[in-house]
């Protein structure tokens, strides 16, 4: 006998409680890679996908559709008009072309302006979260465009850097990703700042256990694996053409902190006026470690930096700044 209404497995629509969605513009490489993760952990109750290309857009929204069976319950829609992303409590923005980073910006702005304003209208309170490169940037110029407070405009920023860190640091000790904490802060990008005092395994300062065996530390190989870490996306891009399972997982883990409110640190693009001795006058967004919850930051950390660490951070700061400026907003 087919189940029936009656059977009591339906809930009156009353009794419903209020459902998690959340968008994701661009149905790219790095859109389809955020979204099938959130889909695969169950992150949302409802995934909204845009794309100004239709058949592309139906296309992956019917592929990720006919995978029902296998994965939690999630509504999907789809459409080329951000009208279909209204009340999403999260909005991730990947638009614009994959690959590197400040040359891209003078056309991802122009995308913004169309994009980001509607966004902002269809779901006023939702967390901003920027994905497009180059990201830093591109969430300054949301945060400006949305009109939202600062705590809900953030960009994906160094939180990938930083796992890309922990990956080669992980396999440098032969000791688990997991188990490594490490920063990466400042640019997603180039001048990114690997916070070397902040290493630890399972608790265990790295660079002071390697000053207490070897006397010191190679200065040269920890600079070895920061660019190792800055090069590993150009790497990736030459072989496969672009980037996109890490930012998937490093953007779906950034969502579960977000929605379920878990208020964990992870280094994201946050406004960093007066940080480390930013100067007050310039509003520049990058990485620093960030508490975030379902408000989106909650906080953001004032770590502990070594001079020369500050100013890198700075450098980077002021070059950010100095583009952010050329954009007129
Ligand atoms: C990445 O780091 C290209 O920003 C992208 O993978």
């Amino acid at each position: 006998r087919p189940v029936a209404a009656d059977d009591g497995l339906c809930t009156p629509t009353s009794h419903r409680r209020r459902l998690t969605k959340v968008s994701v513009v661009g149905a790219g490489n790095v859109g389809m890679a955020i979204a099938q993760t959130i889909l695969t952990r169950g992150l949302a109750d409802e995934i909204a996908l845009v794309d100004a290309l239709p058949d592309k857009l139906r296309g992956e929204t019917l592929d990720l559709q006919h995978a029902a069976a296998f994965l939690p319950r999630t509504r999907l829609v789809s459409g080329t008009d951000l009208a279909v992303t209204g009340d999403s409590d999260l909005a991730i923005v990947t638009a614009g072309p994959g690959e590197t980073r400040l040359d891209l910006l003078q056309r991802n702005v122009a995308l913004f302006k169309k994009i980001v304003p509607a966004l902002a209208e269809h779901s006023p309170d939702a967390v901003l979260l920027v994905v497009s490169n180059p990201v830093d940037i591109l969430t300054y110029v949301a945060w400006k465009l949305s009109g939202f407070p600062v705590s809900r405009v953030m960009g994906s920023g160094t939180n990938l850097d930083s796992s890309r860190f922990r990956f080669l640091l992980a396999d440098h000790l032969d000791v688990n990703g997991q188990d490594v904490q490490a920063y990466m802060v400042g640019e997603h990008g180039d001048s990114s700042v690997a916070v070397w005092s902040t290493v630890s395994v399972a608790g265990m300062p790295v660079l002071k256990s390697l000053q207490e065996s070897h006397g010191s530390f190679d200065e040269e190989a920890l600079e070895g694996i920061r660019r190792a870490v800055v090069n590993s996306t150009y790497e990736v891009i030459s072989l496969k053409g672009y980037t996109s399972w890490a930012i998937g997982y490093s953007v779906a883990n950034l969502v579960s902190s977000i929605l379920r409110d878990q208020r964990r640190i992870h280094p994201v693009s946050v406004l960093a006026t007066g940080f480390h001795g930013i100067a007050d006058d310039h509003e520049v967004f990058l990485s620093l470690p960030a508490r975030l919850g379902r408000g989106g930051v909650l906080g953001v950390a004032d770590m502990e930096l070594t001079e020369e660490e500050a100013t890198r951070l700075r450098h980077s700061a002021k070059t950010l700044w100095e583009n952010s400026q050329l954009l007129g907003l």
